[in-house]
């Protein structure tokens, strides 16, 4: 099946919630035969989608597969714009370097990258981002913001707003946001966002948001080095996750919030970030590629620069790891 076609039936199921859609209103709206309705549900059902299928009242969808497909990303996605241009595969090197290459290609703004494993992924400050398959959320963001290039910090500081919210609301798990935008849950990292740009002068072009979760990994998951620093909202939960649910949930949160954010400013965007975050007013130690500062964090500033307070006045800190004292 052609994946317009599929999308299209899927999106059909999606509007019908627990009801029937009779074989006839499938065929009128795909344009196809009903012998042909039939082979796309066969289909559909080789996906791992169960579909009832009840003599004259037609079709009924009861269980979306539980494993990460493109299908099940699409399926009930109530977005306008983020993940409707969606590319997903099985396995990437990085979704990051392939939602480059879509934003150098024109890619339209929204579009999703999504991968079930990356053999290269890639962390902040040049690290490797471990990436197994099967259990965490892989994707990058494509966004085509008409903003200066000294404010692109204020889109880090969105993408974590969103996504705490998006977690907070899919799993019951609060996590608290360590500046910039590692998403911490007891004091361990499950969550890890990549801000790059793509400028022009002194505007952007696009900026390529990549975000890692970890979702369903137990501790013996993780490589050893990490398992004392790194967990995941199952572990924390307490229960499986749906990956494809908090997809949904996380782009549906990022695009209110970007709204919020074009419409009225920063502002609203610095007020909730500002509440998850930990470490305000504390001491702390920022390791930059320049060098390691001691000092006071005063917060960050309108345009979502971190502040220190150091021995030496207050210095600017764009991007560091932080360690709380
Ligand atoms: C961090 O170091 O905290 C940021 C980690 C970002 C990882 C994500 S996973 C999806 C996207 N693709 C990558 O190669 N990296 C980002």
């Amino acid at each position: 099946m052609g994946s317009t076609l599929r999308t299209r039936l899927i999106d059909l199921f999606s509007e019908a919630g627990d009801g029937f859609i009779s074989g006839q209103k499938i065929s009128d709206a795909l344009g196809c035969s009903r012998t042909a309705v039939w082979k796309h549900i066969e289909e559909l059902r080789k996906e791992g989608y169960e579909v009832e299928a009840v003599r004259r009242k037609g079709y009924r969808l009861i269980k979306k597969p539980g494993k990460l497909s493109e299908s099940e990303i699409r399926f009930g996605l109530k977005t306008e714009v983020l993940g409707k241009q969606l590319h997903y595969r099985d396995v990437l090197p990085s979704t990051q370097k392939t939602a480059h290459e879509l934003a150098n290609d024109g890619a339209p703004e929204g579009t999703l990258v999504v991968a079930d494993k990356q053999t290269a992924g890639r962390g902040r400050m040049a690290r490797v981002w471990h990436s197994q398959e099967g259990n965490g959320i892989w994707m990058s963001l494509i966004l085509r913001p008409d903003v200066p290039l000294q404010k692109t910090p204020q889109l880090t500081l969105l993408s974590a707003v969103a996504v705490v919210q998006a977690i907070e609301a899919f799993t019951g798990v609060q996590p608290a946001i360590k500046w910039p935008n590692d998403l911490m849950i007891h004091g361990k990292k499950a969550v890890g966002i990549l801000t790059e740009l793509q400028a022009e002068e002194d505007r952007v072009r696009s900026v390529i948001l990549g975000i890692g979760i970890n979702v369903n990994q137990q501790e013996t998951d993780f490589p050893g080095e990490l398992q004392d620093i790194a967990t995941s909202l199952s572990m924390e939960a307490g229960e499986k996750i749906d990956r494809a649910g908090l997809i949904q949930e996380i782009l549906l949160t990022f695009e209110k919030r970007y709204q919020d954010y074009l419409n009225h400013g920063f502002t609203p965007i610095k007020l909730l970030w500002e509440s998850y975050a930990v470490g305000l007013g504390n001491e702390l130690r920022a390791r930059t590629l320049q060098g390691t500062f001691y000092g006071k964090s005063l917060g960050i500033d309108d345009e979502g620069v971190l502040l220190l307070e150091t021995r030496d006045g207050i210095k600017k800190i764009y991007s560091a790891d932080i360690e709380l004292n």
